[in-house]
């Protein structure tokens, strides 16, 4: 069968990434990574992939003249390469509704913080300042909104006395890099249903076709 294709949206550090080529190369997820696509051509995620096979591409945002313009060359890189699922790994930008229409159910993101609770930037700083006792990370589809996408995965970590903005994300980013791979994995199963904001996982098919609990 078709591997699905992956095509990857990075501006920065790239951990996420990582985490994906770890989970591909170790047999964790059964999918192909197509095309990563950087807004930034300083992201140390165009280092990550550096001596793998995988292609890579720079669109930076301040050399288009507008967000369309962007977006259009966006599209047609992951149409060109085929690309079935998008996932956004440390994107830092809003995608409109021209760019999710495209891409209907196929994208998906990961956020720092357990959903709906601190949307947007600096999530972990959010739960330190609002005395949240319990932080974590959400995988979910997305939306026009912020953060707004039905959830697929969301896991929880707790919030210490003593944690800094520092080590909270150190600790949820260490979920992260377990829960994106699991999510995406999910998804190139077949195993996600969404039905309206809900997104049901289904059991596991076993190779004769039986249902494994
Ligand atoms: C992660 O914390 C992710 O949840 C958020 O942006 C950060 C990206 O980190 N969306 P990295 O670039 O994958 O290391």
């Amino acid at each position: 069968m078709r591997k699905t294709v992956l095509g990857v949206l990075v501006s920065g550090r790239g951990s996420n990434l990582q985490a994906i080529i770890d989970a591909i190369s170790a047999d964790r997820l059964d999918a192909k990574i197509g095309l990563v696509i950087s807004d930034n051509p300083e992201a140390h995620a165009l280092q990550r992939i550096a001596g793998w096979d995988i292609p890579a591409v720079v669109i930076d945002r301040k050399k288009c003249s507008s967000r369309q313009e962007f977006e259009e060359r966006l599209v047609a890189e992951f149409t060109l390469h085929h690309v079935d699922l998008i996932v956004l790994a440390g994107f830092m930008r809003i995608l409109s509704s021209y760019f999710i229409s495209r891409f209907p159910g196929r994208v998906m993101n990961i956020h720092p913080a357990l959903l709906p609770a601190f949307p947007g930037l600096d999530a972990q700083k959010q739960a330190l300042d609002y005395g949240a006792k319990v932080a974590g990370c959400t995988v979910h589809f997305v939306d026009e909104g912020m953060d707004s996408g039905p959830i697929i995965l969301q896991e929880a970590v707790p919030v210490l006395d003593n944690d800094t903005v520092e080590t909270l994300s150190e600790r949820i980013l260490h979920v992260e890099h377990l829960l994106y791979p699991r999510a995406i994995s999910l998804y190139c199963q077949q195993r996600l249903a969404v039905e309206g904001r809900r997104v049901k996982i289904l059991a596991e098919k076993s190779k004769e076709g039986a249902k494994v609990q």
